[in-house]
């Protein structure tokens, strides 16, 4: 089955200081999810923000909040994100050492469970929680920053995550260095959940967002046929 191409803008590219109104541009643009980096300066080199910044960015938009969970440990907040209104909650596999216990405890919840892993990570972690995720996001880059260049060998790596899938329903989301040059690799491969940060947020218009994110959807549209 041939799940839909989905943009998730990240907004770790967009304007802090604007953050309710960036959110409503980037979706009244045509985003489909929007995209929450939480970075906690341990697990990732650097910090963003947390819980109480996506419960006041929540009454801005109907939008599906994909929160992407760079801390560790992630357990003892997971109630607090799925409090501030995320509609899933990815969790990376190294962060700890009860991966499956994370994604019980986020389904528990009644939000849909993700789990992500780094670049140097191996795939075989996935094959025993198969059963217990919505999604898979494999990084493309090594999380901490955006603006980073999408690390090629991944793209291989995208390919054995669709095959292990298989048929069940889960969405392969793809972050890092994602824009009109990786749209159709990463697509192909079988990715369906595109996350960009800087190929989107720059132009600070409606207008702009919406080029940015069709320029992205047009070439993995077409890739994933
Ligand atoms: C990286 C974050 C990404 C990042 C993507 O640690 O998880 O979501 O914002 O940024 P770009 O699209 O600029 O590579
Ligand atoms: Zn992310």
């Amino acid at each position: 089955m041939n799940r839909p191409v989905r943009i998730a803008p990240s907004i770790l590219a967009a304007d802090y200081a604007r953050l309710g109104e960036e959110v409503r541009d980037v979706v009244a643009a045509g985003a489909d999810w929007v995209h929450l980096d939480v970075m906690d300066g341990h697990f990732v080199p650097n910090i963003s923000f947390g819980a109480d910044v996506i419960r006041a960015l929540r009454p801005h938009t109907t939008a599906h909040f994909d929160c992407h969970l760079m801390i560790a440990p992630a357990d003892p907040y997971l109630e607090a994100f799925a409090r501030a209104g995320c509609d899933s909650l990815t969790v990376h596999a190294e962060a700890g050492p009860h991966l499956h216990r994370s994604l019980q405890t986020v389904r528990s919840l009644g939000k849909k469970a993700g789990v992500s892993l780094n670049p140097g990570t191996p795939l075989g972690v996935l094959e025993e929680v198969l059963d217990t995720v919505d999604l898979i996001l494999v990084m493309t880059v090594n999380p901490g920053f955006g603006g980073q260049s999408f690390i090629p060998a991944m793209e291989d790596k995208i390919r054995r995550v669709r095959a292990l899938v298989g048929d069940r329903p889960i969405d392969i989301e793809v972050d890092g260095g994602i824009g009109v040059d990786t749209a159709a690799t990463v697509a192909k491969a079988g990715a369906n959940v595109l996350v960009a940060g800087s190929a989107i947020f720059r132009g600070g218009s409606v207008e702009a967002y919406r080029a940015a994110i069709e320029a992205i959807r047009r070439p993995a549209e077409a890739a994933r046929g």
